[in-house]
């Protein structure tokens, strides 16, 4: 018995199988019901009790030890299975991946910002919500002026001085601006904006500006339709004029409405511009004195123009959109009509 046992475990301990097959033939072979050591165990039940006592043990660990290495085997063998069984059937079609493409507004801001970079302005951002301070406070817009009724304000928190709101413009990014950075300040103001508006085809209540700012000593009025002059023709093309129309804002004065030469029907008159040959593109003016002292910049040696332009708006008059809610509802069919020049 004490051979049959040794001889066995060293069997054991040697097992080696290629595939599952084997291991099956390797359990068959010892622990089947005909296996061999399974027929140790027939004959391990008519010893006597002490013979019995002598081989009990040994026997059990053999059993155990076949029954180890036999597990030992299947799961290596299995996992090689698995490994070398094709994953997948590489004959089969792709699934295509569309690719996606800019928002337009996207597109025109990345337009304008670039147009401004070449002009030296830095590009400053600023928190969605705001304080009052910083949006009609230091902007020139007193308390309880009728002025503030002109941006529909969602308000965050009411009820004390100075309470927090959703900006209903960028110029708040002018300020912290104004603040912050050293002068002379060139700095355009990229961001969504929000206005307590009924959403139709002319108005949305968030929308996208670029607002821009020039401060330095002697700015005029020259300078900034210069610049607007210049942008124009940069976004819209060479031979675009500009109309300037005086207008009201609370941070500048004196203010005006800038319009561009329509360029579907080049002063023709077109639905697009409503048969004027213009199209109104944004609100500017020079400071208002009172703005720049708000934040501590001396106000008759430093002089500045200001800028807003809404880039829906924009993007409307670019591509003829002719309804805002199209921007917003993520209608592939809109969206994917946007190529930029390296997309296409
Ligand atoms: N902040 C103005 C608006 O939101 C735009 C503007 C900016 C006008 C700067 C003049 C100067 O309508």
């Amino acid at each position: 018995m004490k051979e049959a046992i040794d001889q066995l475990l060293a069997q054991v301990a040697a097992l080696k199988a290629a595939n599952e097959k084997e291991v099956e033939e390797a359990r068959v072979r010892l622990l089947g019901k005909k296996g061999e050591i399974t027929k140790l165990f027939e004959e391990f039940r008519s010893y006597s009790p002490d013979l019995k006592r002598e081989f009990g043990k040994k026997l059990n660990e053999l059993k155990q030890a076949a029954s180890a290495k036999i597990e030992e085997l299947k799961q290596c063998t299995s996992a090689a299975a698995e490994a070398s069984a094709p994953k997948q059937d590489l004959s089969m079609p792709g699934t295509p991946v569309q690719l996606g493409s800019r928002h337009p507004v996207s597109i025109v801001r990345q337009e304008i910002v670039d147009i401004f970079r070449k002009f030296g302005y830095d590009v400053a951002e600023g928190p969605e919500i705001e304080d009052d301070y910083h949006v009609f406070e230091a902007l020139n817009f007193p308390p309880n002026h009728p002025a503030r009724d002109m941006q529909d304000t969602f308000f965050v928190s009411t009820g004390h001085i100075n309470p927090l709101l959703l900006r209903t413009h960028t110029s708040s990014v002018q300020v912290r601006a104004m603040e912050t950075m050293k002068l002379p300040i060139r700095v355009i103001c990229p961001g969504r904006v929000f206005r307590n508006e009924a959403i139709s085809a002319r108005a949305h209540c968030i929308f996208h500006q670029v607002e821009g700012l020039y401060i330095d000593e002697n700015v005029t009025f020259a300078d900034l339709k210069q610049a607007i002059l210049l942008f124009a023709r940069e976004m819209f093309g060479a031979d675009t004029a500009i109309r300037m129309r005086p207008s009201y804002f609370p941070f500048t004065e004196p203010s005006s409405e800038v319009d561009v030469s329509c360029n579907i029907c080049h002063g023709k008159g077109c639905n697009i511009c409503k048969g004027t040959g213009w199209l109104e593109i944004l609100g500017c003016g020079m400071v208002d004195p009172n703005v720049l002292e708000a934040s501590g910049i001396d106000s008759k040696k430093y002089s500045g123009f200001a800028f807003g332009m809404g880039l829906e708006r924009i993007a409307m008059l670019k591509w003829q959109v002719n309804d805002l809610r199209h921007y917003f509802e993520n209608d592939l069919r809109f969206l994917s009509q946007f190529k930029t020049a390296t997309e296409v």
